[in-house]
């Protein structure tokens, strides 16, 4: 099959740009969406060629699989711009990838990675004035795909939409995380659909969600479901633990996200001589560290979140606090990740990709 370029793309653009209303010193995460859209139908069998229309609300029969049986799966990448105005990615094939390994566990046909990267590479030139250049700021991305497919009968849908809309963002948390260690409910399970950035993942989580933040907790941190004795995943990223100087953080499983940004800092953090290990950590490891003092720091890690620490922990009704250390893990990390993202330092990994 012949490769899509940009140039099969038909662009039609907005009459009504939303632009100048937009203020680019008081972004919110994912609350303002840019002008356009890229939409691609899966229909009579296969992807058609994709599009990118003026952003507007989609129209869909109420028997539509979607709101039935939950047929959706989503992606997060961000895109920056530098003093120069040039445009990058980091590491997008991840995410196109990543993509088609949720399509499968939820028997939605996978995207071509042709149709997802020219595309995005095509809508981000035409929403090139929507990514903000303001510290902590950027363009976040969000591909994700839905069953639109007819019909009752619990099966996959014959027909789905694969949309691409940006948002220009500011942090996901407004300072530091309080997150509550979580025995009673659980994210995934063995053989489930965690692995997957399945819609379905984020609904099961909100109800467990908000009865932490009635106690006020930010996030959760999932447990393993069979034992509730180790530290999976937060809600919406990956997490560290320090223990004394070795950054820990578990295994990926088909319980747990294999974050972009998780193994980005396993290998950014291995270049800046900091030990890391890659293990099962037992919550009662976490609160002897915590007691002890070997507990230096803690923190998520996602492309929403990027590194957000984390200041305590609730577990079994007690707090644990985390003492803020002046110069962290976290806080050299982040700076290291988001210099490569923004172009303002070399990028020996080669994850940067110029639009
Ligand atoms: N875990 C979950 C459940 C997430 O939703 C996210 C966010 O995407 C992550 C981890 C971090 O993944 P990534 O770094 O690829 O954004
Ligand atoms: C991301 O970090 O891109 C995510 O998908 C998290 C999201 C739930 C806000």
């Amino acid at each position: 099959m012949a490769t899509l370029t940009k140039n099969d793309i038909k662009v039609t653009r907005t009459k009504n740009s939303k632009l100048s209303s937009i203020d680019f010193n008081n972004l919110a995460f994912g609350q303002v969406f840019s002008d356009h859209m890229l939409v691609c139908d899966y229909k009579d069998g296969k992807w058609q060629i994709p599009e990118i229309i003026p952003y507007s609300p989609i129209t869909l029969d109420p028997s539509a699989k979607i709101f039935h049986y939950g047929q959706s799966i989503f992606e997060g990448m961000k895109a920056y711009k530098d003093t120069k105005e040039d445009v990058f990615m980091f590491r997008p094939m991840e995410n196109v990838k990543r993509l088609n390994v949720s399509a499968k566990r939820l028997a939605i046909p996978e995207v071509p990675e042709d149709y997802f990267f020219e595309g995005l590479k095509a809508l981000l030139e035409v929403e090139k004035d929507w990514i903000p250049t303001n510290e902590g700021s950027s363009l976040y991305i969000r591909p994700f795909i839905f069953a639109s497919g007819k019909g009752f009968h619990a099966s996959p849908a014959d027909e789905y939409k694969f949309i691409i809309c940006t948002a220009p963002s500011g942090a996901y948390f407004s300072g530091k995380v309080k997150v509550l260690i979580e025995e009673q409910y659980s994210r995934s399970a063995n053989g489930g659909v965690g692995f997957a950035k399945a819609g379905g993942n984020y609904a099961g989580q909100f109800y467990p969600t908000q009865l932490a933040k009635a106690k006020g907790y930010q996030q959760v941190i999932w447990t393993d479901d069979t034992t509730h004795e180790f530290i999976e995943e937060a809600g919406a990223m990956n997490v560290f633990i320090r223990i004394n100087d070795t950054l820990l953080t578990s295994p990926v499983s088909d319980r747990i996200l294999d974050g972009i940004t998780r193994k980005s800092i396993l290998q950014l953090a291995e270049a800046e001589g900091i030990k890391t290990d890659v293990r099962k950590v037992k919550v009662s490891e976490l609160v002897e560290a915590s007691r002890n003092g070997s507990l230096k720091e803690m923190f998520g890690a996602g492309t929403a979140a990027v590194i957000s620490p984390i200041s305590g922990f609730g577990f079994r009704g007690e707090d644990f606090d985390i003492p803020e250390l002046e110069n962290t893990f976290a806080s050299q990390l982040k700076n290291r990740i988001i210099n490569i993202q923004t172009n303002k330092t070399e990028d020996p990994f080669g994850w940067r990709v110029k639009l």
